[in-house]
């Protein structure tokens, strides 16, 4: 059955956010698909022509009734029951980059081809990998599309830009860089001990906060310095490409850092509990995550941050312990937020 209605032609690098625009506005038309239009445009169905959304211009969309989701996409591509049962039911999309872990799915390559057909603002579906190393780098493959993995993710209105092939991105922690963005107040001294390319750094920053951000990964310290010029905080953010503890652990005035509150965004944490304890102000808040066994969750962190705050001869009051996301099997990825007098 073919459907017609409305749409505005944009260019495909804006199509995330121009949809983030048009919900907002209440007249994003999800009932059709954004389509390719030309080779760098695409046009996004709307219920009402759009006022204060920056367009080219206004189409008719003439066409198939839009596959409602994966599912049917993937019984068009002849995918068996138990082989559709098999696809993923979750997926990110990064700008203009659709990641997915592709699991058991039989046909990634389709898998691909039928995400980027669900998501016309795509033009690269990558498969997500495990990520390993002190440097956190991600195994990436591309299963369909351009292979352009470089993107600008806008999220809460902050911005990321990131090659996803060189450094991790984690859909998942969504919640807790806005939360972040949300904690901190206007003037706060901030130290991000594990920054990456800004992940909680760029909110906090954007909220008014003055970060330290340490990164030692070359590729994410690079995607650092661009987002912090991207989000305009240069000003409220002094960039270290160096391992954490050392630049904690410097007593030369240069780089004499006494904060407020210190984000520990790192599973491997608690082995800088010490250089995160010797730059925390008295009555700071210090924020641990980790990757932990349910059985073990919030104890095993707390007493982790007790124990350090003892050797110091200062006590920690637990403000709030969170479940980020799930980690794998039976571990989740919690967060403990406490200050310490
Ligand atoms: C897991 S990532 C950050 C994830 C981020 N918290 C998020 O929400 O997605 C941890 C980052 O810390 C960096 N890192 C690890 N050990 C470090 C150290 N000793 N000094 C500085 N950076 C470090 C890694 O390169 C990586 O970019």
């Amino acid at each position: 059955m073919a459907e017609e209605g409305l749409a505005v032609v944009v260019e495909r690098s804006r199509t995330e956010a121009v949809i983030d625009e048009l919900r907002a506005a209440g007249i994003y038309d999800d009932a059709r698909s954004v389509r390719p239009d030309g080779e760098d445009c695409v046009s996004v169905p709307v219920t009402d022509v759009p006022a204060g959304v920056d367009y080219r211009e206004v189409v008719r969309q003439v066409g198939d009734a839009r596959h409602r989701d994966l599912d049917d996409h993937l019984r068009e591509l002849g995918w068996t029951d138990a082989e559709r049962d098999a696809a993923p039911s979750s997926w990110a999309v990064l700008g203009s980059v659709v990641l997915v872990e592709v699991g058991d799915a039989p046909r990634p390559g389709e898998l691909g081809e039928a995400l980027l057909a669900l998501h016309g603002g795509a033009n690269t579906v990558l498969a997500r990998g495990p990520v390993t190393g002190d440097h956190r780098e991600p195994d990436v493959s591309v299963i369909a599309g351009a292979g352009d993995t470089e993107v600008v993710h806008t999220e809460h209105g902050t911005k990321y830009a990131m090659d996803l092939a060189e450094v991790m991105f984690s859909p998942g922690n969504k919640a807790e860089r806005a939360r972040m963005g949300e904690t901190v107040e206007a003037g706060e001294r901030v130290v991000d001990m594990f920054a990456g390319i800004g992940y909680f750094t760029l909110p906090m920053a954007r909220a008014g906060a003055d970060v330290t951000a340490i990164e030692h990964n070359p590729a994410a310290f690079r995607y650092l310095l661009e987002n912090v010029r991207l989000n305009d905080v240069t000003e409220r953010v002094r960039p270290y490409r160096a391992d954490c503890r050392a630049v904690l652990e410097r007593t030369d005035a240069a780089t004499d850092v006494t904060a407020d509150r210190v984000v520990m965004g790192y599973y491997d944490a608690d082995e800088y509990l010490d250089a995160a304890l010797g730059a925390l102000s008295p009555g700071g808040v210090v924020h641990v995550h980790e990757a932990t066994p349910e059985p073990l969750a919030f104890d095993r962190p707390v007493e982790r941050l007790r124990a350090a705050a003892a050797d110091r001869d200062r006590t920690v009051m637990v403000l709030d312990t969170r479940r980020v996301k799930g980690y794998s099997e039976g571990v989740a990825h919690v967060v403990v937020d406490a200050r310490v007098e």
